[in-house]
């Protein structure tokens, strides 16, 4: 089998692309990323010089790229993780997500319609359902749950995800749909909460919690969410939408706090600030679907996931200090001086 997966140079793409080397040695991985401020070739070391590894920087809006490749190598399935990811980079800058998320989307499954696939899989996100209330913890998010959007981010995804659906139902593509929680583990960019709060600790730096700290996210270990698709892709029916999550709830607040124990940082590194425009109050997946249709569970308990992805941090500063000495150092300025510090 032949797999081609965008955004294998990101976050949740690398940890993939590395559990079908392991899982499935036998598939060749073909990984189209474009390299943006999220993508990090020196992430797939590990796996550069495997045979059955090949790199492309290619753009997925890069129509006449894109056909060229799948003209090429003729891949049999597509995993498309490439995506503009961070929710206050949408707040500062829709357009590009509107780019990549919705255009690259169309560009991919295009060439898939053109050159015929057996499987295209949407890696999508829990936010395209908005979010629940606080005071309702008996509310979960199901794969028939409304889309209601709040951010750029989320819209652009939405839009994608309807898209997708679109091309199942007009052209017949052989598509599947997977909404995931937030994920953690080795290699999420530091703008994100729990590397950026590591990071930050581990320099002493002030620990920017937005507003109270109350917002609540529902977080699983990246590998599993790998899993997930693994079993989606090759196992899953057509037209499927899989919602993906570990009923692992949690607030802000007590993750960095967390974070502060596990690193032995004092509280009063915290820093509540201004709030993010729109902010999300909660996130809450049901899996049911999922683990009666595959039989996915998630395996990482949070304790065990959280204590694993700070040792990772400690052991490969490298990676994150290159990133963040570099353009990360001018976004950190742009997106917290201005906050307001809140009493
Ligand atoms: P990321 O920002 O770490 O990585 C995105 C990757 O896509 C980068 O390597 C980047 O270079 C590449 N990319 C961006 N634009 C591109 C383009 N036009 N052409 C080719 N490559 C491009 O993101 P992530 O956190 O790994 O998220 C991956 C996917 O999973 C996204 O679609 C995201 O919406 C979804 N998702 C993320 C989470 C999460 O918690 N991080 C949860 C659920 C779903
Ligand atoms: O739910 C899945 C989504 O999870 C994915 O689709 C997105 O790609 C991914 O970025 C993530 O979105 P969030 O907005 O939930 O993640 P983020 O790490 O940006 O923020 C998590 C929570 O922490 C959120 O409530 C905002 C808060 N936060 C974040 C940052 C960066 C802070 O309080 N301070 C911060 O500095």
């Amino acid at each position: 089998m032949k797999i081609i997966v965008t955004g294998g140079a990101g976050f949740i793409g690398s940890n993939f692309i590395f559990y079908e080397r392991k899982k499935h040695p036998e598939d060749e991985i073909l990984c189209v990323d474009s390299l943006t401020y999220a993508g990090n070739l020196s992430t797939l070391e590990p796996v550069m010089n495997d045979s059955e590894f090949k790199f492309f920087k290619l753009d997925i809006r890069d129509r006449d790229g894109i056909y060229k490749l799948f003209e090429n190598e003729k891949p049999d399935i597509v995993v498309n993780f490439a995506a503009e990811s961070h929710v206050d980079r949408s707040i500062e800058n829709p357009t590009i997500f509107l780019e990549t998320n919705i255009i690259g989307t169309s560009v991919l499954m295009d060439a898939c319609r053109k050159y015929g696939i057996k499987r295209y899989h949407q890696v999508s996100t829990d936010e395209v359902y908005g979010d629940l209330p606080l005071d309702r913890p008996d509310l979960f998010f199901h794969e028939d749950t409304p889309i209601h959007t709040s951010s750029p981010y989320s819209t652009s995804k939405a839009s994608a995800d309807l898209l997708v659906m679109a091309y199942h139902r007009t052209y017949g593509l052989p598509v599947t749909l997977s909404r995931c929680s937030n994920n953690y583990g080795p290699y999420q960019f530091p703008e994100k909460l729990i590397p950026l709060m590591i990071a930050n600790a581990l320099a002493d730096k002030p620990l920017p919690v937005y507003g109270e700290g109350k917002n609540v996210r529902d977080w699983l270990y990246v590998e599993d969410h790998c899993k997930a698709i693994d079993l989606i892709i090759r196992n899953a029916k057509d037209g499927e939408t899989y919602n993906i999550g570990g009923h692992n709830e949690m607030a802000n607040i007590d993750i960095v706090k967390l974070i502060c124990d596990y690193l032995d940082k004092p509280y009063s590194l915290i820093e509540h600030v201004e709030d993010r425009k729109g902010h999300d109050q909660r996130y809450a997946i049901d899996p049911t679907k999922i683990h009666n249709d595959l039989g996915w569970l998630p395996e990482t308990a949070f304790a065990d996931g959280i204590k694993k992805t700070i040792q990772w941090y400690l052991d490969n500063k490298k990676w994150w200090q290159d990133i963040i000495s570099g353009d990360y150092m001018n976004y950190y300025e742009k997106m917290y001086s201005h906050r307001k510090v809140l009493d």
